[in-house]
């Protein structure tokens, strides 16, 4: 009997926008200090999309995609946005990329679970791979936050970045790729985190946009909180069903939305902090895009067979873990 069919990742890409904007110039933005926001957050510069849209960045990450693994951009079934900062309301962005990377054969849709987006679309697109339905399948993460974000709020403005990855999917008959899958939700949490302007709750209006119901809005304290919880038992529970240790795991990939959630997370599951992977110092929460954009960067440094324990979690709440064994 053969294997079953695992969706393992064959090719990783990114975009990082060539814009910096560091601590040094928030200074002059906002009421803070370099030392405030290096030491609250671990963030030293992020990158800012000064011209373009999501669909631009995904554009060049899906053709990147394609010639990393050096086949024709005609041979993607489908591609998977997670994204909080479309383009458009309507249409969705994904099938935009395939448009304008000439995907011609493709289909898209995007998928919105703030920071814990690539995750619940790794998950989704994996499905079509498993069941053979599909055998190329592309999640892209990727955020421009400065689009929503208000340049004159010192709470938000100083973590968010624009930015993000994407990697493609093929199936695998050696049980390498997605393993299991946790993802969680609970509605309860939007309070939080949230965009209140702009939907069919709050239509934009004069109103809207005078109080700034159109920016990004988060009550840092209890989503810090409930990050480190629920980001630790999700983990915890990943390996129990994995029926994996600690010492099992290769690397563990955060999201990266605060340096002290991704130290007391490691510290809470008992993992070291050497081989967690961290990148916010230098591109600060992309939302989506954080996830591959630290699979992007690491890459070079797994083996065939490294167990990898992918968490996030993000505005819904959303929050899940993935482990996945890698298999280039
Ligand atoms: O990715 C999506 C999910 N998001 C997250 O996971 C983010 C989770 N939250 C956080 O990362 C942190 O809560 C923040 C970085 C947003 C804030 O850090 P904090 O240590 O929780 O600060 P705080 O909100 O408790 O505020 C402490 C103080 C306050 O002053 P008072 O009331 O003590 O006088 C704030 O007004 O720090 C003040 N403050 C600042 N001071 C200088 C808030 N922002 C700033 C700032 N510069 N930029």
């Amino acid at each position: 009997m053969s294997n079953p069919t695992h969706a393992a990742i064959t090719s990783v890409a990114s975009y990082i926008p060539e814009g910096v904007l560091t601590n040094k110039d928030l200074v002059k933005m906002v009421d803070t200090t370099e030392e405030w926001i290096d030491s609250r957050t671990g963030i030293k510069e992020r990158r800012i999309l000064k011209d373009g849209s999501v669909s631009d960045m995904g554009a060049c990450i899906l053709k990147d995609l394609c010639k990393k693994r050096d086949i024709p951009i005609e041979e993607i079934d489908m591609v998977i946005c997670a994204t909080i900062t479309g383009d458009t309301l309507m249409p969705d962005t994904a099938n935009t990329i395939c448009y304008k990377a000439g995907a011609t054969k493709a289909f898209g849709f995007d998928l919105n679970a703030a920071c814990s987006g690539f995750l619940f679309a790794l998950t989704t697109g994996a499905q079509f791979i498993e069941a053979g339905t599909y055998k190329k399948v592309v999640i892209l993460g990727i955020d421009k936050m400065s689009s929503i974000i208000d340049y004159t709020d010192r709470t938000t403005c100083i973590i968010f970045g624009d930015g993000g990855g994407g990697v493609l999917l093929e199936p695998n008959n050696e049980g390498l790729g997605v393993q299991k899958s946790i993802l969680k939700g609970d509605g309860n949490g939007r309070q939080f985190l949230n965009i209140k302007a702009g939907g069919s709750d709050f239509p934009t209006s004069t109103i809207t946009l005078s109080e700034g119901g159109h920016y990004f809005f988060q009550d840092g304290r209890p989503v810090f909180k409930h990050a480190v919880t629920n980001m630790s038992n999700v983990v915890k529970e990943l390996l129990e069903v994995s029926s994996l240790s600690v010492n099992d795991v290769n690397w563990v990939i955060p999201h990266q939305a605060n340096i002290r959630i991704i130290n007391a997370v490691a510290n809470a599951i008992d993992f070291p902090i050497e081989k967690v992977v961290i990148n916010i110092q230098k591109y600060g929460n992309t939302t989506a895009g954080t996830l591959p954009l630290c699979i992007w960067e690491k890459a070079p440094d797994f083996k065939k067979g490294d167990n990898i324990v992918l968490t996030a979690f993000g505005a819904g709440f959303t929050w899940g873990a993935v482990h996945l064994t890698w298999a280039i």
